[in-house]
């Protein structure tokens, strides 16, 4: 049987931070400080909407997390800012590594999906900007669903939509929390560490595989 690999999008394949640069004009040094903080704000929603059974979509995370950061750095934003920044989440950036890791893996002769909190209608587009969509055979969204990562149905949804067991896939994250929601959900997980600065959850559990990068993953991967 052909090896799946399921590629987490935001932070993994795209570049979240590549968001100071919309934010530069307005808060120049902070910039990077509010990317971070507008991330760990955006994830921190989805993992109470997941638990609280209060499912928006995860552009709705990402809206309502932009004004509480906006108000913990009492950064006023007007409706046409941010639209802006909304927009610009949409034309983000893909890693470096993202696309000579991914050729790698088609040659190598895995089968690519792309698996993401964002709605199929908004990761389809953005991994089409950054020039990616076409590696994928197809997007699996949480959304499909109504919960988010880590729940394990997600997980469950993804190999139902790929048509494969839990043996046959492998999760591609550089999300701890997504690479240990896969693996209690049975799956084999990828962390991609692009940063020695980066930690893994002391929760006992550790990923099937740790890279520094996209590329040279599928190499290492044994199907
Ligand atoms: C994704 C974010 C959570 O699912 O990494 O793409």
């Amino acid at each position: 049987m052909t090896t799946t690999l399921a590629f987490d999008v935001y932070g993994t394949l795209i570049d979240t931070h590549g968001i100071a640069a919309a934010l530069q004009p307005r808060l120049g040094p902070r910039a990077a400080d509010f990317s971070r903080a507008w991330r760990d704000k955006q994830l921190e929603y989805s993992f109470r909407r997941g638990l609280m059974r209060r499912y928006e979509t995860f552009a709705v995370c990402t809206r309502q997390a932009l004004d509480h950061t906006c108000a913990q750095f009492g950064l006023p934003l007007d409706p046409t800012e941010r639209e802006g920044l909304m927009d610009a989440y949409q034309t983000l950036p893909a890693f470096q590594d993202a696309r000579e890791g991914l050729v790698q893996a088609r040659e190598a002769g895995f089968r690519l999906f792309a698996f993401s909190n964002g709605p199929a209608e908004a990761v389809g587009p953005l991994l089409a900007q950054a020039g990616l969509r076409d590696f994928f055979v197809d997007v699996v969204s949480v959304d499909e669903v109504q919960s988010f990562k880590p729940d394990p149905g997600v997980y469950a949804h993804f190999l139902r939509r790929a048509g494969v067991p839990a043996r046959g896939a492998w999760l591609i994250s550089s999300n701890p929390f997504d690479v240990i929601g896969a693996l209690s959900a049975g799956l084999p997980a990828a962390w991609v560490r692009r940063s020695p600065a980066a930690l893994f959850d002391p929760w006992g559990l550790e990923p099937t595989l740790t890279v520094e990068s996209l590329s040279g993953l599928a190499a290492r991967i044994r199907p």
